[in-house]
């Protein structure tokens, strides 16, 4: 069965649609079938998509009721789908609540900052009360963002988020200029950038996270 992953967040501007879009190039270039749902108003991952340097196909969809919908239409696609990515926007809303509900994991960014930390642990909180309401299992997990290893304040936030045991990759994606550019070229990130998601894709991969398994290449290239 196609697996639904969502990226939320209720802090803007920590990540999201550079690590969805990170995520689902590199596994296009491994030959997985991906569709990318696009939530938020500002359409940011669409614009990426349209470029259509990454041949995947994309949707935008801005009225909430619909997104289930949607997500049942394309995982009744044939040949099914690897994976459908769900983008949302950096606040609380109807639709977060229903890209949650839509997922079997929830990858949440935080960039190494106060503000990032504490909408990524209540974030968090709010992905398991909507998978208890719902009655399913939801696995959510924080990734790391644009972190600079060597400041006191990245291990700060890793301590602070540790200490409430909220779950987090161990793989980290560093400020790096491959995320940055692949907006504008709606590539695959190059260079540290792309071998940091690969660790990313391969942490989840031996963690059981990611239903598409990509071969042992990313643990490889890792
Ligand atoms: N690892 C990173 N290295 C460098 N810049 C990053 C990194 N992650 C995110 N950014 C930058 O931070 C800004 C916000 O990221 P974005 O993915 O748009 O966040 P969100 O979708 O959560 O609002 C963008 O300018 C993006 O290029
Ligand atoms: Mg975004």
């Amino acid at each position: 069965m196609t697996q639904v992953i969502s990226i939320v967040q209720e802090k803007g501007g920590a990540g999201k649609t550079t690590l969805l879009s990170s995520l689902a190039a590199l596994m296009v270039a491994d030959g997985a079938k991906i569709a990318v749902i696009d939530t938020d108003p500002q359409r940011h991952l669409e614009a990426w998509a349209m470029k259509e340097r990454t041949p995947l196909d994309w949707h935008y969809e801005e009225d909430d009721e619909r997104l289930i919908p949607t997500v049942k239409a394309l995982k009744g696609a044939e040949p099914p789908y690897d994976a459908i990515f769900i983008d949302t926007a950096g606040f609380k809303s109807a639709m977060s609540i229903y890209a949650i509900n839509a997922a079997s994991l929830v990858l949440i960014p935080s960039k190494a900052n106060e503000a990032d930390a504490k909408g990524a642990m209540r974030t968090h909180a709010h992905v398991q009360s909507v998978a208890e309401s719902m009655d399913k299992t939801i696995a959510s997990y924080v990734v790391m963002m644009d972190i600079d290893s060597h400041t006191n304040i990245t291990q700060s936030v890793i301590d602070a988020l540790d200490a409430q045991t909220i779950p987090r990759l161990e793989a980290m994606c560093g400020h790096r200029t491959g995320f940055k550019e692949m907006t504008s070229t709606g590539e695959l990130p190059t260079g540290p950038a792309k071998r940091e998601a690969q660790k990313i894709l391969a942490e989840l991969q031996y963690k059981k996270l990611l239903d598409y398994y990509g071969g042992a290449k990313w643990q490889k290239s890792a």
